[in-house]
């Protein structure tokens, strides 16, 4: 199997880096995740270089939606990204990482009269997705006297083959306001008090592995970018969104690299801008590229079942990795403590929680299990803690980050004080 850069195999075990990942297991206790920085740092630089090698107005904005860590966070805004925030809390969480307001994005299909507030007090450029939002926003920013500036965010109608639950820019999507009412929304924008138009943006879907959609949307931005300058909008930036895929299959996927995405996009962004005589900035938001396979989820055997399947009951599940029960996703997991060991048995994982689709990888060849081995689940750094609960009362794991040979905790594990302590007895019930 291809492993990750960070990844690789000593004397048996599996090492993030200089770390073998069974003394980080001991040291910290399971489940674990563990993220490299360098892994990050690298793939951010791959990133931005494939795009600015074609053109070099490029700003990269890390979705945070895919890992809130503020760790993370402040590794890619060192590295000079900018953030795609879809919520108050994502854009408290780069703000206090450190990204500068004009490096963000704050996109987001239902936000409050607070979220507004927020975007215009702290000058974030703000994804507007409907003209109610507009009217909202620009009476926001006249109660403050302080003017906005918005992209709003183009619904391109497109089909691309990923989970139906991803696919964003379907015209059935709940994002988005369609192509063909957009330029009456700049044309309201223009007319509304304290807002300027400055920028458009659309998403398509996540985990697309292919990169021909993502010509397609550039294609369906240039061309409205244009039609939206003749109405006399001055567009800074084209914002195409995320998306681009990881091959979580290690054995079988073909995934496109960004040099390959940037050879299939660029061209036709050049090409419309061309058309359209204006020279915006090109941004775009990935996530799930530049972090999912900086992150390992380690997860101890409790126990081992030999039942319909071998079951290796281990002590993370769907509280910790939600994918797998969501949207039916494929992680590889290697046994850390024996990963030199070659496969002898079909090995199902199974979580601690208390449903039948608890299971994080189903019918792998794996060596003999045993109560006590590690299981690393791969490519975890995207979308996994990320969406972890306290589900079935389980206090949610650490974090740590490693880089060179520094281990540190980014984010400790929570205790059973923590599940209680947003709670509350109610009167009646202490009488
Ligand atoms: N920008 C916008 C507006 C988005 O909606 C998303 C993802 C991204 C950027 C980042 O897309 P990425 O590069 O990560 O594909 N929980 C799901 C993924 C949901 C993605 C939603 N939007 C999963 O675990 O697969």
């Amino acid at each position: 199997m291809q492993l990750p850069n960070h990844l690789s195999i000593k004397d048996g075990h599996l090492n993030s880096g200089t770390h073998d990942l069974v003394d980080l297991a001991a040291k910290f206790g399971t489940p674990l995740y563990v993220t490299n920085e360098d892994q990050i740092l690298d793939n951010y630089v791959r990133y931005e270089s494939a795009l600015s090698s074609w053109y070099p107005h490029v700003r990269l904005l890390f979705a945070a939606k895919a890992n809130g860590n503020l760790a993370v966070i402040r590794a890619l805004a060192r590295a000079g990204a900018g953030a795609d925030v879809f919520s108050s809390g994502e854009l408290n969480l780069a703000l206090r990482a450190g990204m500068k307001p004009d490096r963000l994005l704050f996109n987001g299909s239902s936000k409050t009269v607070a979220d507004l507030r927020l975007a215009v007090e702290t000058g974030v450029r703000v994804s507007v997705d409907s003209l109610d939002e507009l009217h909202q926003l620009s009476k926001v920013a006249s109660d403050l006297k302080k003017t906005i500036s918005i992209a709003f965010r183009v619904n391109p109608a497109l089909e691309v083959p990923t989970h139906p639950k991803i696919a964003t820019g379907l015209a059935t999507t709940k994002f988005g306001i369609p192509a063909a009412e957009i330029l009456s929304a700049y044309q309201a924008a223009l007319d509304a008090p304290y807002v300027v138009p400055v920028g458009m943006h659309c998403h398509i879907g996540s985990q697309i592995l292919d990169v021909e959609p993502f010509a397609r949307a550039a294609a369906v931005m240039a061309k409205v970018a244009g039609e939206v300058t003749d109405i006399g909008v001055d567009l800074e930036f084209l914002d195409i969104g995320g998306g681009l895929g990881v091959p979580y299959h290690r054995e079988t996927d073909v995934a496109p690299t960004p040099e390959e995405y940037a050879a299939a996009v660029m061209p036709v962004f050049l090409e419309g801008i061309e058309k359209a005589g204006i020279s915006p900035e090109f941004w775009v938001e990935p996530g799930r590229w530049l972090v999912a396979e900086s992150t390992v989820l380690l997860t101890r055997v409790n126990s081992v079942k030999r039942a319909y399947k071998t079951f290796a009951n281990v002590d993370a599940g769907f509280n910790l990795l939600i994918r797998p029960a969501m949207y039916d996703s494929w992680h590889e997991v290697i046994m850390a403590n024996k990963a030199d060991m070659p496969g002898k048995e079909q090995v199902t994982i199974a979580g601690p929680i208390c449903e039948t689709g608890d299971i994080i990888a189903a019918d792998r060849l794996l060596p003999v299990p045993e109560t006590g081995d590690l299981i690393a689940v791969l490519d975890t750094g995207a979308y996994g803690f990320a969406m972890s609960s306290q589900y079935n009362g389980r206090p949610r794991s650490p974090e740590i980050m490693v880089k060179g040979d520094r281990a540190e905790v980014i984010r400790r594990g929570e205790t059973i004080d923590d599940l209680c302590s947003t709670m509350a007895i109610p009167s009646w019930q202490q009488e």
